[in-house]
């Protein structure tokens, strides 16, 4: 579904990403790890055409994407959690929801004129996508009075709104209490059976190992090892990565 070839972006003299090769499966929980600053959010920002790549190529259901708008590719169907905190704070879960529905270049000015261009499909499509994550007693709650695991959650829904066939992840559990990081992986992979095609990046191993098919391990913007997580796990060019942080 996604290939990435000999991929490059550097910034002033660090090389971020550094002739990375991968691809991911239709169908399939792929986890990319490695250690802090390996590349990995860096790989994100190319593939959702955020950062211009210096070289190398994107291709997408075997489209070539590379350095397209943003927007054209989120349109492609590729949906994504940013590793930082993105809601609202001063809109509720259903306003920060409803703006994810928008079409990129006029949602935010049309919503803050006024909510009348909200359908009743809208808001049954944010009710029913709430449910799925278990938060849907808190969609008129307003972003800043949510704790860190509900608003990645929230999120999480946001992601999964916009109709999408390929999921981006950064680091949906990191910061998030053992309960939700538990819900959070019950919902990946139930997304997963209905079809969905996921990229993850994460730290946490327990988490990745448990829910990945395939892992690929970044260290310093060069892919170093890709497999099964059994084998990612006894892996000594993976190790000395980890240990060598
Ligand atoms: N916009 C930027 N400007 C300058 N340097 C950047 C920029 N974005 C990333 N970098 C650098 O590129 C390298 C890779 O960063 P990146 O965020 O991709 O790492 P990461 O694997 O996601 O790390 P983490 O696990 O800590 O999130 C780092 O050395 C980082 O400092
Ligand atoms: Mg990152």
């Amino acid at each position: 579904m996604l290939e990435i070839k000999h991929l490059k972006k550097h910034f002033g003299g660090v090389k971020a990403v550094d002739g990375s090769n991968f691809t991911v499966k239709e169908k399939t929980i792929t986890a990319l790890i490695g250690p802090n600053g390996a590349g990995k959010s860096t790989v994100f920002n190319l593939v959702s055409g955020i950062l211009k790549a210096d070289s190398g190529e994107i291709h997408f259901k075997k489209k070539e994407i590379t350095n397209w708008q943003p927007e054209k590719i989120s349109n492609l169907g590729i949906s994504r959690l940013f590793q930082q905190p993105t809601l609202f704070s001063n809109l509720t879960v259903q306003e920060n929801l409803l703006l994810a529905l928008e079409k990129e270049d006029t949602k935010f000015w049309k919503n803050l004129a006024g909510k009348n261009n909200v359908s009743k499909e809208q808001k049954q499509l944010v009710k029913k996508t709430l449910e799925l994550v278990s938060m849907e007693k808190f969609e008129q709650k307003l972003a800043r009075e949510l704790s860190f695991g509900q608003k990645r959650l929230v999120e999480l829904a946001r992601a999964i709104l916009k109709p999408h066939s390929f999921l981006m992840l950064d680091e949906p559990v990191g910061g998030v209490n053992p309960k939700i990081r538990k819900e959070i992986a019950t919902i990946l992979l139930r997304l997963k059976k209905q079809g969905e095609t996921i990229l993850l990046i994460e730290h946490d191993m327990n988490f990745t190992l448990g829910i990945a098919d395939t892992v690929i391990v970044m260290d310093e913007g060069k892919v170093i090892a890709e497999g099964k997580p059994k084998s990612i796990k006894k892996n000594p060019k993976v190790l000395e990565a980890y240990l060598g942080e």
